[in-house]
């Protein structure tokens, strides 16, 4: 009977799960959809507890305590900007709690199927521990951020994973042999370090993804490994997410996974676009009066709106558009700013509805009627060279077409460019005028004139 009441607590979770996910697919029912996973997790965590008929329950107690208070804290204090690297540092600690609990479900007498579940839990789990640590350094700096690639790279590896494999094949023969399983997780650690190191930081975020999906099956391995059930099927449903996460990033970039995990895209960057045309800045005074008069704006922010914390001014400044007669939309492109949804978070923040953000698709064929495109702190995703120079390194991907409005005026610091590093020739385009400064600060000059 207590086995039934907890397989049904499992299924119950397994469908919070769910619907969590289903919610989390839009912006407004997103906060419900968290709160159902997390309730769903703790309906697991209580049942897999008291399934597992722990004795003592005071080092849980401790772990909890401790872990939830330095979770509770780090996400208090993280900046939004900081955000990816958060999550690679959460997909890190879960792959490295799935190497563990396949490490501790090994016991001499353990069937063949049970070792080979272990291996896969302590092999992914090992490898997302360590791909996500350097991902974390990489994204925050603290390691440099291009991708690391040698001579001999390919043999290196192929080694580790030969290895791996024997060792993994000598532990199924004899599972008391535990120096097996100390190889398996030493190889594997190594192994993350190696698949993550010739991978640029731009293309972080997309690694990011993947170690999530790795987490996220390193959890079902684990699940097989100690025969819990809710384990195998919320592994299952981060598996999958991720791995579609993943395609969705890879598809916005116009580039193959194969080609962001062993490209080395960023490792030195070849920039071929030739830009001709000339700089033209424009003072926000200048930028007001051309403003006054458009009846159709688009914003198009990026990861410069994040950096500036400009998403309540710009707020205030649709609002003013609007009062003045204007339509305004915003064009929101699937990889602008620095994690998936970063832009929606940011202007939900800001209370902008829902309604007015279009996506780039919606956007794009609309873009000749814009009388202005307003660019905050975008670069690469607003970059015509994706459509125009075939020599690119980003050439293929599809950005938003700014540049076909009848005015652009483009928001940044200065001509530094964005994260692929590359040259825009938006900004030498006969009809963009380039409104130098902080994004929040060009922006409230922008509403003082109005006002
Ligand atoms: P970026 O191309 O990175 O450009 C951001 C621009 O913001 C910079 O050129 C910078 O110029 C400007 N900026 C920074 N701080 C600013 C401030 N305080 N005020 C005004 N401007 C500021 O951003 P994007 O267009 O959003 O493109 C995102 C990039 O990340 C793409 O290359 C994309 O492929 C990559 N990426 C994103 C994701 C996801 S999921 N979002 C995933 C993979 C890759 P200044 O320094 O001159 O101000």
């Amino acid at each position: 009977m207590n086995g039934l009441i907890i397989q049904l607590a499992y299924v119950a979770s397994a469908a919070l799960f769910i619907m969590g996910l289903k919610l989390l697919g839009s912006a407004a029912t997103a906060r419900k959809g968290n709160t159902l996973s997390a309730v769903g997790m703790l309906v697991a965590i209580v049942a897999a507890l008291i399934d597992q008929g722990i004795v003592s329950y005071q080092w849980i107690i401790i772990g909890v305590l401790v872990g939830g208070l330095i979770g509770a804290v780090a996400a208090r204090l993280v900046q939004m900007t900081s955000m990816p690297e958060m999550v690679a540092l959460f997909n890190g600690f879960g792959g490295l709690a799935s190497l563990l609990v396949g490490w501790a479900a090994l016991s001499g007498d353990a069937s063949t199927f049970t070792v080979i579940t272990i291996v896969l839990s302590v092999l992914i789990g090992g490898v997302t521990f360590t791909g996500s640590l350097i991902a974390y350094g990489k994204l925050s700096e603290t390691l440099g951020s291009g991708a690391i690639m040698f001579r001999g790279q390919q043999v290196v590896n192929s080694l580790i994973v030969l290895g791996i494999i024997g060792a993994a094949v000598m532990l199924s023969m004899d599972p008391t042999n535990t120096t097996w399983l100390y190889a398996v997780i030493g190889l594997s650690l190594l192994f993350g370090i190696m698949a993550v190191i010739p991978i640029g930081g731009a293309d972080m975020p997309v690694v990011i993804s993947l170690l999530n999906s790795y987490s996220g099956l390193a959890a079902c391995a684990a699940g097989f490994a100690i025969n819990n059930n809710i384990l195998i099927v919320a592994g299952s449903l981060v598996g999958a997410s991720g791995i579609i996460l993943t395609q969705i990033m890879c598809k916005s970039m116009n580039r193959s996974l194969g080609n962001v995990l062993f490209s080395g895209f960023g490792s030195g960057v070849t920039e071929a676009t030739v830009v001709e045309g000339e700089i033209k800045p424009i003072s926000v005074e200048d930028a007001y009066y051309v403003l006054e008069a458009a009846t159709n704006v688009a914003i198009i922010p990026g990861y410069g709106m994040a950096v500036a914390q400009a998403q309540h001014v710009v707020k205030e400044l649709c609002e003013l558009l609007e009062q003045n007669g204007a339509e305004v939309n915003f064009g929101i492109h699937p990889v602008a700013g620095r994690m998936p949804g970063h832009m929606n978070v940011l202007l939900a923040e800001a209370d902008v509805p829902y309604d007015q953000l279009l996506e780039m698709d919606e956007i794009n064929p609309r873009m000749e009627t814009v009388d202005v495109a307003i660019v905050i702190g975008a670069n690469d995703v607003v970059n015509p060279a994706a459509r125009e120079v075939e020599s690119s390194p980003i050439y293929g991907m599809p950005v938003i077409n700014v540049d076909t409005a009848k005015t652009v005026f483009v928001l940044k610091r200065s001509m530094a460019s964005g994260f692929a590093g590359i040259e825009n020739p938006l900004f030498y385009k006969e009809n963009t005028r380039m409104l130098f400064g902080d994004a929040k600060e060009s922006i409230g000059g922008l509403i003082r004139e109005f006002s």
